[in-house]
């Protein structure tokens, strides 16, 4: 990210949006038990959510020791885990979380696609993959001029056979503000229970 970009995430202008922002980026999905914010920068997004439901275990990482730092300031007060962690290579063992929760992240990473695998990877059965990101456009291009570091949008159409290679369903993949922005919801299946018994006898 730029460091006006990184600025602007730590900003105070940005923890008010975030208050506003965080229904609309949630889209209804019931926040409740372990969930997980990746890419959470400052912790703007993790304080609104813990406004609005303050029981919730929350773990919020990111990849920049000076988010991961603002963000230990931001919600030193509150009871939530603050720890360094790459969305690629998260360090959560399998089915370790409820939900996990992704807002304006992705595009940062080039390989995305591995940030929704690691998602999937730490999601318990029955849980969901929730947030939100920019669409490649002109728009999204023209406002990354300024940023030099590594950025790659994400294309809806891509964003679908993702989720169902990382062994997720896609609930809900609605793009707004003029093609520019993809809300999802995704839901990682129950494990099928199988009776071993049941294929005795068919032909
Ligand atoms: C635009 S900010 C959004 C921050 C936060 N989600 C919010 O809505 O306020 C993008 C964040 O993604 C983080 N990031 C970029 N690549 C990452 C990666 N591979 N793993 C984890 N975080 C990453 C950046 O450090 C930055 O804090």
């Amino acid at each position: 990210m730029s460091t006006l970009e990184a600025a602007f995430c730590r900003s105070t202008p940005w923890g008010l949006l975030a208050r506003r922002l965080v229904l609309w980026a949630t889209q209804g999905a019931p926040l409740a038990g372990g969930v997980l914010e990746v890419g959470a920068g400052s912790g703007a997004m993790a304080e609104a959510i813990l406004a609005a439901c303050p029981r919730l275990r929350l773990t919020m990482t990111d990849i920049d020791p000076a988010m991961v730092r603002a963000g230990q300031r931001r919600l030193a007060r509150l009871p939530v885990e603050v720890g360094q962690a790459d969305a690629t290579a998260l360090p959560f063992a399998e089915e370790s979380f409820d939900m996990v929760l992704s807002f304006l992240m992705l595009h940062h990473v080039v390989h995305w696609e591995q940030a929704v695998v690691e998602a999937a990877r730490v999601l318990r059965p029955g849980g969901v993959f929730v947030g939100y990101d920019l669409v490649a456009s002109r728009t999204t291009a023209w406002l990354h001029v300024a940023d030099r570091s590594a950025h790659r949008f994400i294309e809806p159409a891509a964003f679908e056979p993702v989720l169902h290679h990382a062994g997720l369903d896609p609930i809900r993949l609605q793009v707004s503000f003029g093609g520019r922005v993809l809300r999802f919801i995704a839901h990682k299946p129950d494990t099928v229970q199988t009776d071993p018994g049941s294929d005795k006898g068919e032909h």
